[in-house]
């Protein structure tokens, strides 16, 4: 039978409490990665999922942490972190090992045969992770890449480091993160090679919230009133546990907030400050806030963006946003345009899980927020949206000349692998970036489904994006590889466009974003301003500087097309090569 939807209270991710006597000058973090038991739903019975936990100074033996998912952890803006991940997962068997055994097996089911080939897998062990901080500005060591992998028994990868090698048991590295990024929710989630769509399913993925202490005269809804949403879909088996079918390309059924399925939040007539991650494999959603009942005066809430990836923006009134997996919308809602009493629902209202072709499971409700509590003696306190001193993100005039780099989004025939430029991700960069320079990425994509295209280390803003005849550039593009990659013969894009470039959506421009819608049968630009990975050591913390050449990757944020190969390392260096 269907769940009952709106029976559950939205869960709220607890915070991770900081050690400041470890490393002085830095917030020290203990997180573990465990096995426990978490009720997605009042009618479904406890199930295994996989989570983060904090280490609780003030009391050692209660450790922070749901079961499902993470905690959340609060840095201030310009102090560095460090953070020692510990798995505790169990060694032998994967949640979903049959997967895995199907990799190894060379299944043909595996459709497309994704995870990088059988060769990348580690043959030894089932269980292999990696953490990483997504929005981070991290030193290469610390960024958590896939082959920085290590496993229960205390195997490793074969990129594996850590910060203070003597001070880690062979379960165990040990991060550092600068939090020099502007205020803005970043989040952590699993990054390991090959089967990060297994454990990001799983339950690993948190928040990270940076938090500059200037913003507080912002007069932004705060506490209580600034709710982080993280939204998953997922399927179910009959006993309550998570289902991850090798079809998995169709997607979930559910819809998951904070872990809880179709959960509700029981809210005063006021504004609420709304963090949403999609933290979904491959979901897109589009959601709109529809106002239930005959006495509210407008179906659909309005409701101000006021932050993307990359932190605070202009405000912009919306009535509906389409956010693709690991973007973040920050957004002010007002509950005090409706009447108490009336119910307001998410929707999703025409976001397949292909965008935008379809084919998947169809969500159309997500979670419910009751107007039920009342005002506040004194009415709302905080400052209307458009009335915030938020400035506007000037946008990056790229200056003629800088350097342009494309990414091509191959696909062999239907049901094989994706690469970027025909180059599997195991392939050495190929990409090297002078430091300090800026450059102009095109994603060229000439299938039929978008993909969000995440870059590590950097902010960008999104230039434009033009139509262009995807099939003859899709011919050319495969003779060329066919022909061996001759530099001087690769297609010229420009031949191939159809029309003139588009400007940003108006949610995208003017803002910082670190991933980015790339739609079908089009080349989608972004600017990067400047490559410039965090150099300086953070004192105290030996081994924390970033030393040249230092590789980062860019990818697909669809977990399961990152599993495939649509990922590629690129790497800066101190000069031009
Ligand atoms: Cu959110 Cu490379 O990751
Ligand atoms: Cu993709």
């Amino acid at each position: 039978p269907p769940l009952e939807k709106f029976v559950d209270p939205l869960p709220r991710p607890v915070s991770a409490v900081p050690d400041p006597s470890v490393y002085p000058g830095a917030d020290y973090y203990e997180i573990t990665m465990r096995e426990s038991e978490w009720c997605f739903h009042r009618d479904l019975d406890p199930a295994p999922v996989w989570g983060y936990w904090a280490g609780n100074p003030h009391d050692p033996d209660r450790p922070l942490g749901m079961g499902y998912l993470g905690p959340t952890v609060n840095a201030t803006k310009g102090r560095p972190a460090v953070v020692k991940y510990r798995t505790e997962l169990p060694a032998d068997r994967h949640m979903f090992q049959f997967v895995i055994d199907r990799i190894r097996e060379g299944d043909p089911r595996l459709a497309p045969p994704r995870y990088h080939g059988m060769p990348s897998l580690p043959p030894d062990v089932n269980v292999w992770n990696v953490v990483h901080q997504h929005g981070g500005f991290t030193p290469p060591q610390s960024d958590g890449a896939p082959m920085q992998w290590f496993s229960p028994e205390g195997v490793r990868g074969p990129f594996y480091t850590t910060l203070d090698p003597g001070k880690t048991a062979p379960n165990e590295a040990i991060c550092v993160y600068t939090n020099r990024e502007r205020s803005a929710m970043l989040w952590y989630h699993d990054h390991a090679m090959g089967i990060t769509s297994l454990n990001v399913y799983a339950g690993l993925a948190g928040l990270w919230l940076v938090d500059d202490p200037a913003d507080e005269r912002l007069g932004l809804p705060r506490g209580e009133f600034e709710i982080p949403l993280i939204l998953q879909d997922r399927t179910f088996n009959e006993d309550g546990s998570l289902a991850y079918t090798l079809a998995h390309a169709e997607g979930a059924d559910t819809p998951v907030v904070n872990g809880k399925a179709y959960p509700f939040l029981a809210v005063q007539p006021r504004r609420y400050r709304l963090r949403i991650l999609n933290g979904s494999n491959e979901r897109f959603w589009r959601l709109r806030f529809h106002a239930d009942g005959d006495a509210a005066p407008e179906v659909f809430l309005p409701f101000w963006l006021i932050g993307t990836d990359g932190g605070f923006r202009a405000p912009l009134r919306m009535l509906n946003f389409l956010i693709s997996p690991a973007e973040r919308y920050d957004l002010v809602i007002d509950f005090g345009r409706v009447p108490p009493g009336t119910t307001v629902t998410l929707r999703n209202y025409n976001a397949p899980v292909h965008y935008p072709g379809g084919g998947g499971p169809e969500i159309s409700e997500v979670m419910q927020f009751r107007v039920t509590e009342p005002m506040p003696e004194g009415g709302d306190p905080t400052t209307p949206p458009e009335e915030l001193a938020l400035r506007p993100v000037e946008p990056i005039r790229p200056r003629p000349g800088t350097r342009r780099r494309q990414w091509v989004v191959h696909q062999k025939a239907a049901f094989h692998g994706m690469t970027f430029n025909g180059v599997p991700f195991m392939a050495p960069s190929e990409d090297f970036v002078a430091a300090g320079s800026s450059e102009i990425w095109e994603y060229v994509n000439p299938n039929h489904e978008a993909h969000p295209m995440h870059v590590h280390l950097v902010n960008f803003q999104v230039l434009n994006r033009q139509p262009i005849d995807a099939t003859a550039y899709r011919d050319a593009f495969r003779k060329w590889l066919d022909g061996g990659r001759v530099p001087a013969d690769r297609p010229v894009l420009e031949h191939y466009v159809t029309g003139p470039p588009i400007p940003p959506d108006p949610d995208e421009a003017h803002s910082w974003k670190d991933t980015v819608k790339v739609y079908p049968e089009s080349v989608t630009r972004i600017v990067i301003a400047e490559f410039a990975p965090p150099t300086g050591r953070i004192a105290s913390i030996p081994g924390s500087g970033t030393e040249f050449p230092a590789t980062y990757i860019q990818h697909c944020h669809i977990l399961e097309h990152e599993d495939d190969d649509l990922m590629r390392p690129w790497t800066i260096v101190t000069e031009r090569t």
